[in-house]
């Protein structure tokens, strides 16, 4: 008998620098750790992003979308809403995204938008927490526990519901650039992968998932 097709989460992942947190989810995907869900599309909001060549290496499709070429917030949303419709996406997932995204953005998508934040959020996020800028807050208020957050993306910057947190603690010789490296290793690469299955297996269960398994 034909062995019923199990479907799966189609993923696209939006970054604009490095995307160690996209190599993650690579990793965990070859690993065969992401059951429900499949890395289709990688969006670059930059031209250098060296997260465009990891999806190369790994034979992810990607593309490249520049606000400064199209012009308007409009258009560029556009373009990229396009692309999720092109590549039938069911999950989008914010990788070092460095662009917030508009209400009517993220309302098109609700409980589809996931984001990975360097902070225990509530604390040190929202409006110009992020990158190092969020582990130097975090030193200079002396906080001796941090780590990191994913969560729903809504309207309102790192406001939507957390789905999954890790705690790191801060050690007394650490500075933003330690601290960050640290809350990266063991809080976000691990933390990503497993948020990227759970909200994936919850797609497939509710029967939103577009696509079979090959
Ligand atoms: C990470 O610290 C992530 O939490 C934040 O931006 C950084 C992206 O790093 N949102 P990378 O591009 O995944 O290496």
């Amino acid at each position: 008998m034909k062995q019923k097709e199990a479907r799966v989460a189609s993923i696209a992942v939006l970054v604009s620098g490095g995307g160690t947190n996209l190599q993650a989810l690579i990793d965990a995907q070859k690993r065969g750790e992401l059951h429900s869900g499949r890395i289709r599309l990688v969006i670059s909001n930059t031209k250098d992003a060296y997260a465009l060549e990891r999806a190369r290496v790994a034979g992810i499709e990607s593309a490249m979308v520049l606000k400064k070429e199209l012009g308007s917030t409009e258009a560029f949303e556009g373009k990229i809403r396009s692309l999720l419709d092109e590549y039938h996406i069911d999950l989008i997932v914010l990788a070092g995204f460095m662009s917030i995204l508009s209400a009517d953005f993220t309302a098109a998508y609700p409980k589809r938008i996931i984001n990975i934040h360097p902070s225990l959020i509530p604390s040190f996020c929202g409006k110009g927490y992020y990158g190092i800028h969020v582990h130097e807050a975090a030193m200079a208020r002396g906080v001796r526990i941090t780590g990191a957050t994913v969560h729903y993306v809504n309207e309102i910057p790192d406001g939507g519901e957390i789905i999954m947190q890790k705690a790191v603690a801060v050690r007394h010789n650490d500075t933003p650039e330690t601290l960050q490296k640290r809350v990266m290793r063991m809080a976000e690469w691990k933390i990503l992968p497993a948020a990227v299955e759970k909200v994936s297996s919850r797609l497939v269960a509710e029967g939103t998932a577009s696509e079979n398994h090959q």
